[in-house]
């Protein structure tokens, strides 16, 4: 049997992204976790945004940003930049992020985070509260010492279930397309 959920909640786990973005001379950091892979070939992400975030503006107004993937040890400062607004806080600054160069984009990537995707935003759908803005992935960095192999090992990911954070559980319990053998 079934009952109608009356929780805020739709899809979960959700990853946790900090968002960088610049416009003229103002550049901002934010979290996300209502993201989302939408094509494979060519690559888009989208992320959903309120547009009374400081950097909704910033992000519609230059056209770009950059997603940056937190693991564990960038977990309280994800929560920071989730909390306050780049309207009265430098966040890069209060939270000690080192800003490197965008390689396609003009946006700051966040160096201490272990993958940087640059993006260009193709479209953005206003679909109520959230704002979804999907955008083309023009380039993707790893950490130098994170090879395929090792990916996950590696990222120490983290995910949002509101309220709380969870580190993922590095148990292994299938294998892409090997998980049905005994069907
Ligand atoms: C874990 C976490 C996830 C969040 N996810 C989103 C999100 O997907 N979209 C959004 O608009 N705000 C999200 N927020 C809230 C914004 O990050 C927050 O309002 C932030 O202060 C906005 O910063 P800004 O005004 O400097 O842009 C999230 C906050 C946290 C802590």
């Amino acid at each position: 049997m079934k009952k109608k959920l009356q929780d805020k909640l739709l899809l979960y786990p959700c990853p946790i992204l900090l968002i960088t973005s610049k416009f003229g001379n103002e550049e901002n950091v934010f979290t996300v976790s209502w993201s989302g892979i939408a094509c494979s070939h060519p690559e888009y992400i989208t992320i959903s945004v309120k547009p009374t975030r400081f950097s909704y503006n910033l992000i519609c107004n230059s056209g770009c940003f950059t997603a940056n993937i937190i693991n564990e040890n960038l977990l309280e400062i994800a929560d920071y930049c989730g909390t306050f607004s780049g309207k009265n806080h430098d966040k890069f600054r209060e939270c000690n992020l080192t800003k490197i160069p965008g390689k396609m984009i003009d946006v700051p990537l966040i160096l201490e985070c272990p993958i940087n995707i640059e993006c260009e935003v193709e479209r953005v759908l206003e679909l109520g509260s959230h704002h979804l803005i999907v955008a083309r992935v023009v380039e993707k960095l790893v950490d130098e010492h994170i090879s395929g192999t090792n990916l996950h090992e590696s990222l120490n990911p983290v995910t949002y279930f509101r309220p709380n954070y969870y580190s993922l559980n590095k148990q292994i319990l299938g294998v892409y397309g090997k998980t049905h053998d005994t069907i």
